[in-house]
């Protein structure tokens, strides 16, 4: 049973992609510092598998830690590298805080990575490095633009420091998947997305302004060029993104890659708009949503939404449920973690 590193395994796709390896039958180790993420996870992700994944607390920043994980586990076959800060707005406001735990944490595991007789590894990249895409949908081709935030430059320059290293290591096979807006939670509700503080996001908004935790909803904006005026985005229900990594994993393990770095969109190929997805929460919940039309937010783009071609052809996935699925999934999900 190969054994897997994932670090950020904690975190909202990392929980979810964990439980999915072990239903594929590998073998589960999570790094997270616990800064964005709860050891109560553990227990769920062991609830839903039956399976406790190995765990150790571990800050990715310490290099001689890191190097000490990695010389106790020279059986690792896999890395699936979540561990991140995520918060674009933050992001803008603390840079060096960003590149040093997005940059350096990375730098720190390939080099570990190195050192090993063979390396599998899967990067968790975003859109958000097309910024606002010339053509839609987007294909993997389009050009990297010039991030908008630091967060976002992390990934841009996360994935040129993975292809200049594969480059120079033979034995490294990497994979950067580029998520679309990741959204929901498993069936179970044992696992979710779980925001701290004020979500920054749209779809945990919207289930905490319907449960009572937010008074209202603010859209922001409805003067973009869009069929309802609201900024469209392609929202990918969080176990469809999570089952991406297992089969991208899976293509390197079995040396199916076309090439030692490969990149992939993970979206559903459907741009919704907000007020869609209101509409969709609000069909799945038989509840209206309190919102009101608000200014634009600095830094947004109008659309974006994923060429699946390549990840539906080369990569051999396919995302299954939708924006419906996926909005019933986050209510459940918001019901079950308030109603404790
Ligand atoms: C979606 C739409 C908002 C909140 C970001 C990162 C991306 C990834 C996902 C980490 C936009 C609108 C939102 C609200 C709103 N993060 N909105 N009211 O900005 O597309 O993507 O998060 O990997 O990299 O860029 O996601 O959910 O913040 O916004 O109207 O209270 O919802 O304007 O149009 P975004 P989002």
């Amino acid at each position: 049973m190969a054994k897997i590193l994932v670090t950020g395994g904690l975190g909202f796709i990392g929980s979810h992609t964990v439980v999915e390896l072990q239903n594929k039958g590998f073998e589960v180790v999570i790094i997270d510092d616990l800064s964005n993420s709860s050891i109560d996870v553990l227990n769920r992700i062991t609830s839903i598998t039956g399976i406790a994944p190995s765990f150790e607390k571990l800050d990715l920043k310490d290099k001689p830690k890191v190097q000490a994980f990695f010389k106790a586990h020279q059986d690792i076959q896999g890395v699936i590298h979540f561990a991140a800060s995520k918060a674009v707005g933050e992001s803008v406001d603390k840079p060096l805080q960003y590149y040093e735990n997005n940059i350096n944490t990375l730098i720190y595991i390939l080099q570990e990575l190195q050192k090993l007789k063979t390396a599998n590894f899967i990067f968790s990249s975003s859109c958000t490095v097309y910024g606002q895409a010339d053509e839609l949908p987007i294909t993997e081709n389009a050009p990297v633009k010039k991030a908008e935030s630091p967060y976002g430059n992390t990934k841009q320059i996360g994935e040129e420091i993975i292809q200049d290293t594969c480059k120079v290591t033979s034995h490294l096979k990497a994979i950067a998947l580029r998520y679309f807006n990741p959204i929901g939670a498993h069936s179970s509700a044992k696992i979710g997305e779980l925001p701290i503080g004020v979500p920054q996001n749209l779809v945990p908004f919207i289930t905490q302004t319907a449960i009572g935790i937010r008074e209202q909803l603010s859209v922001f904006g409805d003067d973009y060029p869009t069929h309802d005026g609201t900024c469209i985005r392609d929202y990918i229900h969080v176990v469809d993104l999570a089952k991406a990594h297992v089969i991208a994993l899976q293509r390197l393990i079995e040396d199916k890659n076309t090439s030692n770095f490969e990149t992939f969109n993970v979206g559903t190929g459907t741009g919704s708009t907000v007020l869609e997805v209101i509409q969709s929460f609000e069909k799945v919940s038989g509840q209206k949503l309190n919102y009101k039309i608000a200014n634009r937010r600095a830094g947004d783009i109008i659309s974006a939404y994923a060429n699946t071609t390549k990840a539906n052809n080369e990569l051999g996935w396919k995302a299954e449920l939708t924006l419906d699925d996926a909005m019933a999934s986050a209510w459940k999900w918001e019901q079950e973690i308030r109603s404790k």
